[in-house]
């Protein structure tokens, strides 16, 4: 009878043969372009993908190296099962209120014809922007524990494309994104973005990274197919595997045009639903910190003259949240165990004990007299076990002083002195953290992470991430600062795996300790990225004082950190882009728009407004004259009130930007 209604879906499934005259078991996108097959050959089993009439991945063959054997050969295909599936689910917050999850599903079951006779199934999702895929082992007599030595996963390109990426040995994936055709690639991180010649642009990652190693890939013998090469214990080995257990989706989108690549919420969709019951303590916001006044050397981290997380400093930078409307306040370096080295000495971090001169009880009870929260910090120094150790004391102190989000940090190349942060030791670790946090209430900002793949969805208190090159390295970054280029980059690599707290908003550019090194845009640019770069908890990096008396912080002060609905007008990688958000709690509109070190003029249509409403723009753009290197403080603002119909002509400096409010009336 199952093997009937099989046979049934599989005709069904099966309505375009991949190549002509073929039998191979296929699935289709709902709408219809996108196709991917599944095949066996000579015992090894491949997948291909083509979108519309172009082929996106010739035969890319999958399996598996284990400690004792292969897992990848004599293998035949058992039983193919066709299933779709539609939804639309809420987020609590997000780039929009609510996510479309529709797919056509292949599982193919796989087997060793002979010998130990293992299976393994693949089973293939296939969205309208692209698709997913991921190995699941059943409970089987003859695969038990297993330690997974190597995947052999292959994404074989149709062709020699463009990409933009970053090495896989990046600390803390914090490089600037380069290009170059895949076969010159070394081995390199996801996400991994490309453009094709035929107009079609990819990015490949994974989703739902859950007690497994992270994913990069390698170009197979200087040509187009990549390879999986997950990132390795100390030991050698790759992943210690059960069964049954799954494998991470590996996800691949297909867009017609860059800012499609922003909207896929492919990632999202392929990790499980939310696993907190009441996530009403789960509140975005926009957050300052006794912070870039550390990495400026005004303060220090250590006790001392120059100590930073003192209670009189941080009820100042209490105050001044309360009246600008920050949520939260973070303060770093207010917890024993700083030490000269602390990179290198994290277990000697404490994460209950605070310093003599930053008063826990004292701080939080005046920060809820102002409506404001701390936010705690847990710098570990990369010392894991350390944490763990304190991991609910922790907490639980943070959650008795109203704490709702704390900062966690892993500053040093190895966890423990031993592990990568993109290992399964790693991605272990950080989930504990993220489950703990939970059920004390807690939301993360977690730095130097592993690169992150949509857990969000199932855990909504993992808010925001590191794991980029962030606004920090314009402190103190030996090459001058981030070049204009980068966060016209990041939005489509980093960015598809997740928010991103790069911390944009620093409005003073002088820098005393490394003077060559400083802020590499225009002040206007600074702003719209708080709209471009999405972070539910986003920073205005600045110390307080270098905001003061400049009108412009207005739009920071105003722009809000969850939307409702974003689309995006225009971008090209590398150069330029503009986003437009809804805010999740009002009918206003935000825009965001910047632009590498090339200046330009774009027009802008307000297709997106309301047809029939008036709004208020608000337009925070650079000033006459500005200009990222010799004059980036000029800015202009301007109001007046527009509709639908209306067309905005942005003009945008070198490495500048435009920030606008549309209020509606
Ligand atoms: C690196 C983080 O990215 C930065 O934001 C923080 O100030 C330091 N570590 C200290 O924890």
């Amino acid at each position: 009878m199952k093997q009937a209604l099989n046979l049934f879906l599989l005709a069904l499934i099966c309505f375009t043969a991949c190549t002509p005259g073929s039998k191979d078991p296929s699935a289709v996108s709902p709408d219809g372009s996108i196709r991917i097959c599944v095949g066996a050959e000579e015992g090894k089993i491949y997948y291909t993908v083509n979108k519309d009439d172009k082929v996106v991945l010739n035969k890319s063959f999958l399996g598996f190296v284990l400690k004792d054997s292969e897992f990848n050969k004599d293998l035949e295909i058992t039983n193919v099962e066709g299933s779709s599936f539609s939804e639309t689910w809420t987020q609590p917050w997000g780039e929009e209120a609510t996510v479309d999850n529709k797919y056509n599903q292949l599982k193919v079951d796989v087997e060793e014809a002979a010998g130990l006779k293992r299976k393994f199934s693949v089973v293939f999702r296939v969205f309208d922007d692209g698709v997913g895929f991921r190995y699941e082992f059943p409970e089987q007599e003859n695969l038990k524990d297993f330690i997974i030595m190597d995947e052999l996963t292959e994404f074989a390109l149709a062709d020699n494309h463009k990409t933009w990426s970053i090495p896989y040995d990046s600390k803390y994936y914090e490089s600037l994104y380069t290009t170059a055709p895949v076969n010159e690639l070394d081995t390199v991180c996801t996400p991994l973005t490309m453009e094709t010649k035929d107009g079609l642009y990819l990015t490949i990652h994974e989703a739902n990274l859950t007690d497994y190693a992270a994913m990069n890939l390698t170009p197979e013998n200087k040509t187009s197919v990549l390879r999986t090469y997950l990132s390795p214990w100390s030991t050698g080995e790759k992943v210690f595997m059960k069964a049954p257990g799954v494998s991470p989706w590996r996800t691949m989108i297909i867009a017609n045009k860059p800012g499609d690549l922003i909207l896929s919420r492919l990632m999202l969709n392929l990790n499980e639903p939310c696993k907190i019951e009441d996530t009403s303590w789960i509140r975005p916001g926009r957050y300052i910190g006794i912070w870039w006044g550390m990495h400026m050397e005004k303060y220090t981290w250590c006790q001392g003259p120059k100590h930073g997380a003192t209670t009189e400093n941080t009820m100042k930078y209490i105050d001044f949240a309360a009246k600008h409307g920050f949520s939260g306040v973070l303060v770093e370096g207010w917890n024993d165990g700083w030490q000269n080295d602390w990179t290198k000495e994290g277990d000697k971090f404490s994460f209950t004990k605070a310093y003599p001169d930053f008063d826990l009880a004292k701080i939080t009870k005046y920060a809820a007299m102002k409506n404001v929260r701390l936010v705690g910090h847990h710098e570990t120094g990369g010392a894991t076990r350390n944490y763990e150790n304190q991991l609910d004391s922790a907490f639980a102190l943070y959650q008795r002083y109203g704490v709702n989000a704390v900062k966690t940090g892993y500053v040093s190349p190895l966890l423990d002195g031993k592990e990568m942060h993109s290992s399964q030791y790693g991605v272990r670790h950080f989930r504990k953290v993220i489950e703990t946090a939970a059920k004390y209430h807690v939301m993360i900002d977690n730095h130097e992470p592993v690169m992150p793949t949509g857990l969000q969805r199932t855990w909504p208190n993992l808010m925001t991430q590191e794991g980029v090159r962030g606004q920090e390295y314009d402190a103190w970054s030996q090459d001058g600062g981030n070049p204009p280029e980068h966060t016209t980059i990041i939005p489509f690599t980093r960015g598809l795996a997740g928010p991103i707290d790069f911390t944009p908003g620093t409005f003073n550019f002088s820098n005393p300790v490394f003077p060559n090194t400083r802020v590499q845009t225009t002040i206007a640019k600074q702003l719209a990225l708080s709209v471009v770069i999405y972070s539910p908890l986003q920073m205005a990096s600045d110390m307080i004082e270098n905001y003061e008396n400049r009108p412009e912080f207005e739009f920071i002060t105003s722009c809000p950190a969850n939307w409702s609905k974003t689309v995006i007008p225009d971008a090209k990688i590398g150069e330029y882009i503009t986003i437009a958000r809804k805010d999740r709690d009002s009918e206003n509109w935000y825009v965001g728009s910047i632009t590498n070190a090339d200046s330009r003029n774009m027009s802008l249509p307000l297709t997106f407004l309301d047809k029939g409403a008036t709004y208020k723009a608000k337009i925070f753009k650079d000033g006459k004259g500005a200009e990222y290197k010799t004059n980036p403080y000029p800015v202009e603002i301007q109001e007046l009130d527009v509709t639908s119909d209306t067309v905005l002509n942005l003009e945008l400096a070198t490495s500048g930007g435009t920030a606008v409010m549309f209020l509606k009336q």
